[in-house]
């Protein structure tokens, strides 16, 4: 037994036990319904999955992360863009660090894949150490615009868009 925690990509022999984890993670918040293994199970089917990766203790997945692609329009182009959503850790090993450590991992991966921003939609105290700014976020259009709508260029040195639209894969769209 160790308490390691290594972080790998997702494969297709995952899905079952990466959807129990996200049902286990949201059953107790306040999101009011489980269509988050749902959604991740179209953004799969669809195939705008970016980035999926697993925590893994013990051989046994307690975490899980997924970016999926975006279409980003910023200052009249397009922009390669990924939204982070959602994250899920085991509700018993939550508040240890598993959750930055997913959302990290995968930021560097789609840094590696020639991604330039990266959104989310959720707590404001948590999502800033990462990162990702309302403020950014605020210069984009989008059905989801608002306090909790942050942004980040991945690459920290980038300029900001001035202004732009952000839509999320088509599967966002098809939830309740
Ligand atoms: C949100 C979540 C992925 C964070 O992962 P984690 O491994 O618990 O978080 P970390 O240990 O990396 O970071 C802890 C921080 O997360 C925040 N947090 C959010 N939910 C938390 C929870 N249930 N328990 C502990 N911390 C939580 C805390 O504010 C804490 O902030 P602090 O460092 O300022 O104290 C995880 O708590 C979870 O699965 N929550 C339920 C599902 C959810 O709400 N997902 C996010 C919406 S997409």
């Amino acid at each position: 037994m160790s308490d390691a925690i290594g972080i790998r990509a997702a494969t297709a022999a995952d899905a079952e036990a990466v959807d129990a984890i996200i049902r286990a993670a949201f059953a107790g918040t306040d999101f009011g319904h489980q269509g988050e293994a749902e959604l991740v199970r179209m953004i799969d089917a669809d195939g705008d999955a970016l980035v999926s990766l697993v925590a893994e203790r013990d051989a046994l997945i307690v975490g899980h992360v997924l970016f999926s692609r975006m279409d980003i329009e910023a200052d009249g182009g397009a922009l390669a863009g990924a939204g982070l959503a959602p994250v899920s850790v085991v509700p018993g090993l939550q508040g240890q660090g598993i959750g930055d450590a997913l959302i990290r991992a995968g930021i560097d991966a789609l840094r590696e894949q020639g991604v330039a921003i990266s959104f989310v939609l959720g707590h404001q105290a948590y999502y800033p150490r990462f990162g990702y700014s309302p403020d950014l976020a605020a210069r984009f259009a989008s059905r989801f615009a608002g306090p909790h709508f942050m942004a980040m260029m991945l690459d920290s040195g980038a300029a900001w868009p001035l202004g732009g639209r952000a839509d999320y894969a088509p599967a966002f769209g098809r939830m309740g």
